[in-house]
C-alpha cells in the first residue's frame, strides 16, 4: 500500500488528537487528503498509552474512504516510541500506511523506524514495506541533517517542516508557532522552506510545511501558504476543517492552468514530433524542453486532485 500512496495527494492533512474518540469519530467526515492520528504532541502524556487502543479501534472501525491514513509516534528522545510502533501498527491491520516519526535529528533514527517496521510486518501478516514513513524536521540538529535524512530509507514518502518545534529549537523570540512574524524584514523561515524542499525533492519525495497555530484566522493561513505553495510544496497541515477547505484549493492548479499546460505539452509535442524542432512559440512565449518539465508538473498535480482537462 505504500506504493499507492507515494503519489497520492496530500494538499491537506489534517491533525486528530489520538486520544479524543470525538475528534477521531469526525475526522473521516472532513476531505482532507490525509489524516494522521497523533499520539505525539497533541496527546497529554497520561493519555498516551491509553490512545494507542482508541487510535487502532478508529483505524479498523471507520471508513477511511480513499485518503492516506497515518499514526504519528512519539519521538525517539522519548520512552514510547517502540510501543507505539508494535502496539499500533501490529495491531491496526492493513488500512494503515504511514507513521509519521517527529523530531527527526539523525538518518539512523529513520533507518531504526525501518528495522523495527521490518519486524512488526512480518509478525503481522502486513506485506513488506507496506508502511512508509513521514519524516518530520523541526530541530537545528534536524535542518543541518536533512539531507542524509531524506535518503535514508526507500519507505520515506515525505519531509514535513515543523515551524512550532523549529520556533522553539531555535530559540527564537515567538509564541505562536508557523505564522508570520511582521518585525522581521522578509520571510523568517526562508532559508528553511528552501533547504527542506531540495532536500526532499533531491530524493523525490513529496514535501509538506506544518501547522499555522491561529486556527481562527482563515485569511491569515491562506496567505501564509501561499508561501510554500509557491516555492513548490506539494501541502500543509491543518489543525481545523476550515483549513481543509483553503489547502484543497491553494494546493490544486486552477482549472485555467491545467488546461493551459495541456495546451502548451500538445503544442511541444507537434513541434518536437512533427515539425522536429527543439523550441517554438507559444502564444508569445517561446517553449522548449524545460517548459515540458514545468507543464508536465502541473498537469500531474491536477491529476492528483481529480481535475480534467476542459476540451476532452
Ligand atoms: C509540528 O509538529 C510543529 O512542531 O510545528
Ligand atoms: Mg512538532
Amino acid at each position: 500500500m505504500s506504493e499507492r500512496t507515494r503519489d497520492l495527494p496530500r494538499r491537506s492533512c489534517l491533525s486528530v488528537p489520538g486520544s479524543s474518540e470525538r475528534f477521531l469519530a469526525k475526522a473521516p467526515t472532513i476531505p482532507a487528503d490525509l489524516v494522521f492520528l497523533d499520539l505525539e504532541d497533541a496527546c497529554a502524556p497520561l493519555e498516551k498509552e491509553a490512545a494507542r487502543s482508541k487510535v487502532v479501534d478508529a483505524i479498523k472501525n471507520h471508513d477511511w474512504g480513499d485518503r492516506v491514513l497515518c499514526v504519528r509516534i512519539n519521538a525517539w528522545d522519548t520512552k514510547w516510541t517502540y510501543g507505539d510502533v508494535i502496539e499500533v501498527v501490529g495491531r491496526a491491520g492493513e488500512r494503515l500506511e504511514e507513521v509519521m516519526l517527529p523530531k527527526v535529528q539523525s538518518a539512523a533514527e529513520v533507518v531504526a523506524l525501518d528495522l523495527l517496521l521490518t519486524q512488526v510486518e512480518l509478525n503481522s501478516g502486513l506485506a513488506p514495506g507496506h508502511i512508509g514513513i513521514e519524516a518530520q524536521i523541526e530541530t537545528a540538529r534536524g535542518l543541518i541533517e536533512v539531507e542524509s535524512i531524506c535518503a535514508a530509507s526507500p519507505r520515506l514518502e515525505t519531509i514535513i517542516f515543523g515551524p512550532a518545534d523549529f520556533a522553539a529549537s531555535m530559540e527564537m523570540p515567538v509564541l505562536t508557532g508557523g505564522v508570520q512574524i511582521p518585525e522581521y524584514p522578509g520571510d523568517h523561515f526562508h532559508y528553511v522552506f528552501n533547504k527542506i524542499l531540495m532536500a526532499g525533492r533531491a530524493n523525490g519525495l513529496q514535501v509538506i510545511d506544518g501547522p499555522f497555530l491561529k486556527v481562527r484566522d482563515s485569511e491569515g493561513f491562506r496567505d501564509y501558504c501561499q508561501r510554500t505553495r509557491t516555492l513548490g510544496y506539494d501541502g500543509k497541515w491543518a489543525l481545523h476543517p476550515d483549513q481543509v477547505t483553503i489547502l484543497n484549493e491553494l494546493f490544486s492548479p486552477t482549472q485555467e492552468q491545467f488546461d493551459l499546460a495541456h495546451d502548451l505539452l500538445e503544442a511541444y509535442r507537434n513541434a518536437t514530433e512533427d515539425e522536429r524542432k527543439g523550441a517554438v512559440m507559444f502564444g508569445d512565449e517561446m517553449i522548449d524542453e524545460a517548459s515540458r518539465k514545468m507543464a508536465h508538473k502541473f498537469v500531474t498535480r491536477g491529476k492528483r486532485a481529480g481535475l480534467s482537462r476542459s476540451k476532452d
